[in-house]
């Protein structure tokens, strides 16, 4: 599994239809699978928060139709024009706070109270999940309401929701800060992977929803897991890059496809 690769390393295209190399398991398997499962893992992108009103990343109305990776998204982009990303963000941020979790955020939050085994591990960094309830949560891409110092690293909420005149900076050593946010050719934290990889090889069940996959790391994820006996769902109207590896694919949107089958494992169960 490469783990350490930077993100931008992972981009590719997306891939063309392959439904025919996928195995088809009924959903009556999924709910089985759930069903019978001590230890599930969800994995999440930006469609969960689609039904939100959050845009997701790529596709006409996405975000990178609208902006440049480079410029808002890279750490030399921040070197640039410190200013412009910190405001960008927090443009983002104010839309993120005006947004309200969906069913799909409420039924992965349900999934948390009911698992005794359970991790979410989220490249979002909307914060729906957190404000659903989960807490057994990675956010392996940051978080928008953070900020971390550019000279001593250390992460704080951040107080701002426009940007000062002094711009943001450490409330320890008063250095210029930065969003707390993963940017393109950056690690990801080893340590986050090391507790991910650890939970995923003993998780009886993965379910991926609403990622394209053309950011790699859930592929990995996903078949990581699967190689060590996880039974795969996904979750997302589109063919991505997770499918070939998925057992079970649930084509729907994320807040409807959710609800439907978490009603349908609940049921099984009385
Ligand atoms: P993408 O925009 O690449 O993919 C969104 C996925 O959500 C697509 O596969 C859609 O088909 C699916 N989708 C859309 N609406 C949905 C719905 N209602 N229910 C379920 N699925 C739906 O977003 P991500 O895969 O999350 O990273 O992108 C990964 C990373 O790339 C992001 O975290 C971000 C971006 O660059 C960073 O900024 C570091």
């Amino acid at each position: 599994m490469k783990r350490q690769e930077s993100v931008l390393d992972r981009i590719k295209e997306t891939p063309d239809e392959r439904e025919s190399m996928m195995t088809h398991d009924t959903e009556n398997t999924a709910v089985y699978k759930l069903r019978e499962a001590r230890s599930v893992t969800v994995i999440t992108g930006a469609g969960v928060s689609a039904e939100s009103g959050i845009p997701t990343f790529r596709g006409p109305d996405g975000t990178w139709s609208n902006a440049k990776i480079e410029d808002v998204a890279t750490p030399e982009g921040f070197q640039r024009n410190p200013q412009m990303v910190w405001e960008w963000y927090l443009r983002r941020r104010n839309e993120y706070a005006g947004a309200q979790p969906n069913p799909a955020h409420d039924v992965i939050a349900a999934m948390e109270q009911h698992y005794p085994e359970f991790l979410l591990v989220t490249q979002n960094i909307d914060t729906l999940h957190t404000r659903a309830g989960n807490r057994k949560v990675l956010e392996i891409h940051g978080n928008i309401n953070q900020a971390r110092c550019l000279r001593c690293d250390t992460v704080f909420e951040n107080p701002h929701f426009t940007l000062p005149e002094n711009s943001i900076t450490c409330p320890k050593c008063h250095a210029p800060a930065r969003p707390h946010i993963l940017w393109f050719g950056e690690m990801y934290d080893p340590a986050q992977l090391e507790q991910i990889n650890h939970f995923l090889a003993a998780t009886d069940v993965v379910l991926v929803v609403g990622t394209s996959g053309v950011v790699t790391t859930p592929v990995y994820f996903a078949l990581y897991a699967k190689q060590h006996g996880a039974y795969v769902i996904e979750v997302n109207p589109n063919v991505s890059e997770v499918s070939k590896d998925a057992h079970c694919h649930l084509r729907q949107n994320a807040g409807v496809a959710l609800p439907q089958l978490w009603q349908a494992v609940m049921a099984e169960e009385q």
